[in-house]
């Protein structure tokens, strides 16, 4: 294990983001993680944990220690009539951990193809697309505590995932470092079609029953087509959360603009896509300096070239004010701030 100084972060950045930590290290081992955690001091060193990078946006040099979690490795470890267990090492690339089940024919993960980021970071804010959430095929997941370098299990109520939500992200925030992730998939696919993007693939294909290959594949036609790839165009994804606001408050916006989208959250509230919101604001497509929102996706917010953090950062404060001013609705950063 080496620890470098002064490293540039781009390549470790979605975003792209040119900024330098004070001090860098990759562990590739379950007990490199707790030397880190007791020899080096970690609970009382500034310090920034990241696995694909993919959920960060970088807005000054980091003064502390970036560690970089490498650790490989996916299993199949339990078996049942119906279910096969899946431990995967939280340095795999997300989408691999997927396709590995894809090949399998093993259903559960086939909805969330090709969502940047690694298996360890995917518990943190529950991670989300096409009507289906980690949280349905979660089994537990291993995680080291800071202070002590303790291994520690969380079954899937410990996590207490919401929507983009877990336990690491409030009461566990920079206390655990989450080192393997156990899924249960099902041998007896039965996909989820609910998202209607997806159904419209699967018809322009003449596919009436498809298989859990074919809904990953439509889920990835459908990502490729509106989401850039981080490789040619720095993003992080959905750069804000959808916003869940009262259901009367929702009538009445739906007096003043007939068409804005909303699904039910239980039988209070109502969840409109910010993407809407920071559309009608005008932001869809519009370039300011090296950034933007993306032209096909406006919750997107893209790095054309040399962006630097704080230039994302304003304007996503921008977008932030003229969606409260529109709508007086408060939209949330679902990347995080550094
Ligand atoms: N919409 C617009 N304009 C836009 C974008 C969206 O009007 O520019 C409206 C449309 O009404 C559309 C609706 O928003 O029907 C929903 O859009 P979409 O299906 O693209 O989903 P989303 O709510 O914008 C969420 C996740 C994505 C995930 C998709 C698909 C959040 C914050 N984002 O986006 O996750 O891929 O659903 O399920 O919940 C991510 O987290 O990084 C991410 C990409």
């Amino acid at each position: 294990m080496v620890i470098y100084q002064n490293i540039s972060l781009k390549p470790y950045n979605t975003f792209g983001i040119d900024v330098k930590a004070a001090q860098f290290v990759e562990v590739n081992t379950v007990e490199e993680v707790q030397v880190l955690c007791t020899t080096f001091n970690l609970s009382e060193r500034n310090k920034l944990i990241i696995g694909g990078g993919s959920n960060i946006l970088l807005t000054k040099d980091f003064d502390g220690m970036v560690i970089k979690m490498n650790l490989k490795g996916m299993d199949a470890i339990k078996e049942d009539q119906n279910h096969v267990w899946v431990k995967a090492m939280c340095g795999e690339p997300w989408h691999e951990f997927v396709q590995y089940c894809v090949a399998k024919n093993l259903s559960g993960v086939e909805n969330l193809s090709l969502i940047p980021g690694c298996v360890g970071a995917a518990p943190m804010q529950n991670i989300g697309a096409y009507g289906v959430e980690i949280k349905d095929s979660f089994e537990e997941l291993f995680a080291i505590e800071i202070e002590s370098g303790k291994l520690v299990k969380f079954t899937n109520a410990e996590c207490k995932f919401g929507y983009r939500e877990s336990v690491f992200k409030h009461e566990h925030k920079n206390k655990f470092i989450i080192v393997a992730v156990t899924f249960k998939l099902s041998k007896d696919p039965k996909p989820n079609t609910s998202y209607g993007a997806i159904q419209e693939v699967l018809k322009q294909k003449g596919i009436e029953q498809p298989s859990i290959k074919d809904v990953s594949e439509a889920v990835i036609a459908i990502r490729q087509s509106k989401l850039p790839d981080p490789k040619v165009l720095g993003n992080s994804g959905s750069f804000f959360k959808n916003p869940e606001i009262p259901l009367a408050q929702f009538e009445k916006l739906k007096l003043e603009h007939p068409s804005i989208p909303g699904y039910p959250v239980g039988t209070e509230n109502i969840k409109v896509p910010a993407g809407w919101l920071i559309e009608q604001c005008g932001w869809k497509g519009k370039k300011v300096g090296n950034t933007g929102s993306h032209k096909d996706q406006a919750l997107v917010l893209v790095n054309y070239g040399d962006a630097t953090g704080n230039e994302i950062y304003q304007l996503a404060l921008a977008i932030q004010a003229s969606v409260q001013e529109s709508f007086g609705i408060t939209i949330h950063p679902e990347v995080n701030l550094i």
